[in-house]
C-alpha cells in the first residue's frame, strides 16, 4: 500500500500573486520589455510545457532522457549514500522514474521530494510518484527555487536534481546566486544533479524553440494570459508573434513576444497601461546553452566539485553530478 504524499504549499496563490504584480509592474514599464519566466507555468502553461517535451523539434528533453537511461545506475552508483532525492522545477517528472528506479535499486533512497512553483502540476507529480514507488515516501513542495531553498527539508542525505535545462533558464546573474544559495544550504556530503543543454548548431537549437506545428509559440503567448487571468489584463495574445533568437555572443536562446500592430493594454490591477508599437518585444525567456569546462569552472566558483559529466554522442545535452 502507497502511503498518500504530503505536501508544503510554501507559496500559496495569493503570495505567487504579489509577486506577480511586482514582476509585471516592473517589466512593462521598462523601456526593454520583459516578463519574468515563471510565470509561464500556471496549469495550461505545464500541460503546454508537457507537450513541446514531445514534439520531434525538441531535442533536449528525449536526448536527457536518452542520457539517463545510460547513466542512471552510474549516478546511483556515485551517490550510493543519498537518502532523498530532491528535484527542483519537477515539473512532469516522468524521466526521473530512470533515476528513482536506479537510486532505490544501489542504494538507501527513502525519498523523493519533487518541487516546484506551480501547484497543479506538482500535486500530479507527486500523485504519480506515490502510484509508481509505493515504497518510498513522497513529499513535494510547492515554492520558488531562486529564493526559497533554505525551506526545503533537510535530516537525511539529498541528491538535489535540476534537469530540463532549467538552470539555462535563469539570467547569469541569478544563476550565480542559486548555485551559490545551493551551495550554502547543503552540507557536505550532499550532491547535486544538473541536466543543461550544450551550445550546438542553431539549426537544430532554433527549431526546438520554435516548431513547425506551433506548440511553444502558444506556451510562451500563455505567460499573457496568465497577466489576463490573475491580473485582469486584456492582453490580445493572438495580437503577439512568437520568435526564438539565438545570440552567438551570449549563447542562449531568447524568446520574445512581438506586437504585430499597435496596442494599449491595461492591467487594473496595477493602475497600470502599456503601450506597444507595432513590432515591439516582450522578452519572456532566455535558455542558455553551455560548454563544460565552463560549467564545471561555474560549479567550482560556487563550491561544487564536478565528479562526473555525461554527454549524448552528438555533444547537445550533459547530466553533470557534483559534489558539495
Ligand atoms: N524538470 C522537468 C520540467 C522542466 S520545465 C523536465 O525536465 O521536463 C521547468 C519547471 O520548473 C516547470 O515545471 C516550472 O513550473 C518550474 N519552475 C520554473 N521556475 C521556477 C521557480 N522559480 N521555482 C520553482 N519552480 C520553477
Ligand atoms: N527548460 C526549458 C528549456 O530551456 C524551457 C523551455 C523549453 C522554454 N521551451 C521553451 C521556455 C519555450 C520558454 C519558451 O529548454
Amino acid at each position: 500500500m502507497a502511503i498518500a504524499p504530503t505536501f508544503d504549499i510554501q507559496l500559496t496563490e495569493a503570495d505567487l500573486r504579489e509577486q506577480l504584480r511586482t514582476d509585471v509592474l516592473w517589466g512593462l514599464s521598462s523601456r526593454r520589455k520583459w516578463l519574468p519566466s515563471k510565470w509561464f507555468y500556471d496549469a495550461r502553461g505545464s500541460k503546454l510545457f508537457d507537450l513541446i517535451t514531445g514534439l520531434p523539434e525538441y531535442y533536449p528533453a528525449r536526448t536527457e532522457r536518452a542520457l539517463l537511461h545510460g547513466c542512471a545506475d552510474e549516478i546511483a552508483r556515485q551517490a550510493s549514500g543519498a537518502t532523498e532525492l530532491v528535484e527542483l522545477g519537477s515539473g512532469s517528472p516522468e524521466k526521473t522514474r530512470l533515476l528513482l528506479n536506479a537510486l532505490s535499486a544501489h542504494g538507501s533512497l527513502c525519498s523523493y521530494v519533487p518541487q516546484d512553483v506551480s501547484e497543479s502540476a506538482l500535486r500530479a507529480a507527486a500523485d504519480w510518484a506515490s502510484d509508481e514507488f509505493p515504497y518510498l515516501s513522497i513529499h513535494g513542495i510547492v515554492s520558488d527555487f531562486t529564493t526559497m531553498l533554505r525551506a526545503l527539508p533537510h535530516g537525511g542525505r539529498r541528491l538535489v536534481a535540476l534537469l530540463g535545462g532549467t538552470l539555462g533558464n535563469l539570467a547569469p546573474f541569478d544563476r550565480t546566486a542559486f548555485l551559490g544559495e545551493l551551495h550554502r544550504v547543503l552540507t557536505p556530503g550532499e550532491q547535486v544533479l544538473v541536466g543543461v543543454g550544450l551550445v550546438t548548431d542553431p539549426a537544430v537549437m532554433i527549431p526546438a524553440y520554435d516548431d513547425a506545428a506551433g506548440v511553444t509559440a502558444e506556451f510562451n503567448r500563455n505567460v499573457l494570459h496568465v497577466l489576463n487571468d490573475r491580473l485582469g489584463a486584456d492582453f490580445d495574445p493572438l495580437g503577439f508573434e512568437h520568435f526564438a533568437v539565438w545570440d552567438p555572443d551570449l549563447e542562449w536562446v531568447e524568446m520574445r513576444l512581438a506586437a504585430t500592430k499597435p496596442m494599449r493594454v491595461t492591467v487594473p490591477d496595477l493602475d497600470l497601461v502599456a503601450d506597444f508599437a507595432a513590432g515591439e518585444q516582450i522578452r519572456t525567456e532566455i535558455s542558455a546553452k553551455f560548454r563544460l569546462p565552463a560549467l564545471r569552472n561555474e560549479l567550482a566558483a560556487a563550491g561544487f566539485r564536478t565528479r562526473r559529466a555525461w554527454a549524448d554522442p552528438d555533444h547537445r545535452f550533459a547530466l553533470v553530478l557534483a559534489d558539495r
